[in-house]
């Protein structure tokens, strides 16, 4: 009698965020997969439930793998399903026969202790094809000193396997086409390995991935014109990949949080962009881009990161309308992009700023009276470019961004007689900025701040770079939140 209980949409993610890595996300989810598994409580294996059993074969198997990793241990337990260790999970049948759905490696954090791999002589034992039904394969630093290929006897796994992690694993040579195969994965994590080769266009099979990270890779050729419908997360950067970003990105329409930066793309930001209503972060600095700037960027009404710092996008100017629709957006990183003209207005109406930087760029003509407005700032860097007239903002502002205000070597910055900045401003990233208007403005002062600023260059660097630090702490605390609001979705 088959009495199938069909699987509830069990979505867990798992946002683990490493003091020096970036955060990631796992997701698991049965659901979607036909099967004749009974979803029961993972508890309910006990030892008076007499007539359960693990089915042998894949008890076999499951050795097999436990031996490949250094845990020969494991084949001391009679029954793999029933002397369970934290990294195996196992559901039965209607028959009351235990199958194999989950297998983690790899010592996570404290709390998440996983059978650790012993990284100079484990493998991916073949026997894990002897596991029908499988869902979870997940590998954490565990190939690092025995660097080898990703098998491709994984694309036999497309029946079942939902979440494949193989993540710092030291993985050697392409991402295998066969995973092409594997056609009900949601989620597919390879970050930072040394895989190199091109983006398999068979991925593009994978029709229900929820998140794709090849993130930290060696990863060549161009990011391939694949549609993933329901995609949320997409983290190619730390690559080596080169050619435009394809305009068939607009197709990935769930899409939360592009990052492909530090890559070699080049071409403009394709203006389809504007279909991805969900989008909250879009990272694609230090890359090659070109200008312009789409006018399509100003729907992504969702947006709360913009990083596009580092790119060289030739002369380009900033619309003054372009934030307007960008009601959320909280960090802009603009820096060092070559960009022209004024500082748009359109910046200081976004309640919920907090970090900008729009450093190392030729922007003229004064800051925005608007930036008073800007009660969330707290990192402003407007250093490096060719800005003057007075700060608009006051004593409070200026205080509460203490050190991460940032306003010296620009063409003629100066505060108002009365606006209590003379004492306010941290003269180390502030330095030759003087009363507006003062009656002589003559070369002694400007010889006098030339060689201030000179000599704040080296703790200028210094400090620069603990901010940096605390900046990518705000990003990742950004993307924690991010995860959150996709298990809403
Ligand atoms: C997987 O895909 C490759 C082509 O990408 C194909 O040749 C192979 O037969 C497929 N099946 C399996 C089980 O690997
Ligand atoms: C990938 O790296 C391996 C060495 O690990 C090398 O032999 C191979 O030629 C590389 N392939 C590509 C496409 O760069
Ligand atoms: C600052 O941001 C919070 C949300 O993070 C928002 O609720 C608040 O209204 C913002 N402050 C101002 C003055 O707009
Ligand atoms: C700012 O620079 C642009 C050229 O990049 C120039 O056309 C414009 O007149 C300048 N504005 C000011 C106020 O200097």
């Amino acid at each position: 009698m088959a009495h199938i209980v069909s699987s509830p949409c069990l979505v867990f993610f798992i946002c683990f965020l490493f003091p020096f890595a970036r955060p990631f996300t796992v997701i698991m989810s049965d659901s979607g997969v036909p099967s004749a598994l009974i979803d029961g409580p993972q508890t309910g294996f006990s030892m008076n439930n007499n007539g359960a059993r693990t089915d042998t074969r894949e008890q076999e198997a499951v050795y097999d793998i436990m031996r490949a990793t250094g845990n020969d241990w494991a084949t001391d337990i009679p029954d793999v399903c029933r002397g369970r260790w934290h990294g195996i999970e196992c559901m039965p049948d209607q028959d009351n026969v235990y199958h194999v759905v989950s297998l983690s490696f790899g010592a996570l954090s404290d709390d998440t202790a996983f059978p650790t791999c012993d990284p100079t002589r484990s493998h991916i034992s073949p026997s894990i094809t002897k596991l029908p039904h499988i869902r979870t394969l997940f590998f954490y630093r565990c190939f690092t000193d025995n660097p080898q290929p990703i098998p491709s006897f994984l694309g036999q796994l497309g029946p079942t396997l939902q979440t494949l992690v193989l993540r710092e694993n030291g993985h050697v040579g392409p991402i295998p086409g066969e995973l092409g195969n594997l056609t009900r994965l949601k989620v597919i994590d390879l970050h930072r390995n040394n895989l190199n080769g091109s983006i398999p266009l068979s991925l593009g099979r994978i029709t229900g991935l929820k998140s794709l990270d090849f993130s930290g890779n060696r990863l060549t050729g161009s990011i391939p014109s694949l549609s993933f419908p329901i995609l949320s997360i997409f983290d190619l950067s730390q690559n080596l990949l080169m050619g435009s970003i394809p305009s068939s990105i607009s197709t990935c329409r769930s899409l939360v949080k592009i990052d492909f930066s530090r890559n070699r793309l080049t071409g403009q930001i394709p203006e389809s962009i504007n279909g991805l209503m969900n989008l909250m972060l879009l990272d694609l600095s230090y890359n090659r881009l070109s200008g312009p700037l789409p006018m399509s960027l100003r729907s992504l009404t969702s947006l709360q990161a913009l990083i596009l710092k580092g790119n060289p996008m030739g002369s380009t100017t900033i619309p003054d309308d372009m934030f307007d629709g960008m009601k959320g957006l909280m960090i802009l990183i603009f820096s060092n992009m070559n960009l022209h003209g004024a500082i748009p207005t359109s910046l200081g109406r976004l309640p919920n700023l907090r970090v900008l930087h729009l450093d190392g760029n030729h922007l003229n003509g004064s800051i925005p009276i608007s930036f008073r407005d800007l009660k969330n700032l707290s990192e402003l860097r407007l250093d490096d470019n060719g800005l003057s007239g007075p700060i608009p903002f006051g004593k409070e502002m200026v205080w509460r961004m203490r050190r991460k205000l940032r306003l010296c070597r620009n063409s003629g910055l100066c505060y108002n007689a009365n606006s209590g900045l003379e004492d306010s401003l941290d003269p180390t990233f502030n330095s030759g900025i003087g009363l507006c208007e003062s009656p002589r403005p003559g070369l002694a002062s400007t010889v006098q701040h030339l060689s201030a600023v000179e000599r704040e260059i080296p703790n200028t660097v210094k400090v620069s770079s603990s901010s940096v630090h605390k900046c990518s702490v705000f990003v990742g605390l950004l993307e924690i939140l991010l995860c959150f609001i996709v298990i809403l979705l």
